[in-house]
């Protein structure tokens, strides 16, 4: 009896070493998604014009200074298709969905500060990169979650489902 009872003991104290409460970092990263439809968009907005400055200081030493590309990969290129002998990678071809674009920024860049970025400045940095692909009229646009949920990709039914 006594023998059941330190083995119950000694589970549920395994159990509550296992239970610990998330960082905020942790939090952030299971609590609050973005989806391709532009659900889980936090409120907020940025135009190019803003995006500017903070992609020239956070992302072009890598990314280079029109996102052609330089130790990370291009973010700008031509549109051959994914198909095609010499795909590309740029935003234009690459991305279906605009609001997972926000969602990889803010979780991801720079990759040594995840979510470092405020709102206002994903939605710029990301109103800067739709830009430079020529996917924003103009630098002055709103860019926030309607405009983000309603932005057509260029290369939105270039991708197939899979189940892996
Ligand atoms: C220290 C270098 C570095 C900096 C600074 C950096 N990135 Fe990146 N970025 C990378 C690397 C490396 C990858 C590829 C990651 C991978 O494929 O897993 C990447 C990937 C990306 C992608 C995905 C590209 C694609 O089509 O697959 C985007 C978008 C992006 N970065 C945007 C940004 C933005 C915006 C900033 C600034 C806020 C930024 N990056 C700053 C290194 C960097």
């Amino acid at each position: 009896m006594l023998l059941c009872y330190l083995l119950v003991a000694s589970a549920v104290e395994a159990q509550s070493s296992l239970a610990r409460e998330l960082a905020p970092l942790e939090r952030l990263q299971v609590e609050n998604h973005i989806y391709a439809d532009g659900q889980g968009l936090p409120v907020g907005s940025g135009t190019a014009q803003q995006g500017l400055t903070l992609y020239a200081n956070l992302c072009a030493s890598c990314h280079g200074n029109r996102g052609q590309g330089g130790s990370a990969l291009e973010l700008v290129g031509d549109r051959a298709l994914l198909d095609s002998e010499f795909p590309d990678r740029g935003i234009a071809v690459y991305w279906p969905y605009a609001p997972t674009l926000y969602e990889y920024v803010r979780r991801s860049m720079p990759p040594d500060k995840p979510y470092s970025l405020s709102v206002d400045e994903v939605y710029s940095v990301v109103a800067f990169l739709l830009q430079i692909n020529g996917l924003l009229a103009d630098a002055e646009i709103t860019v926030d979650k309607k405009f983000l949920s309603r932005l057509e990709m260029p290369n939105k039914n270039g991708f197939i489902t899979s189940d892996r």
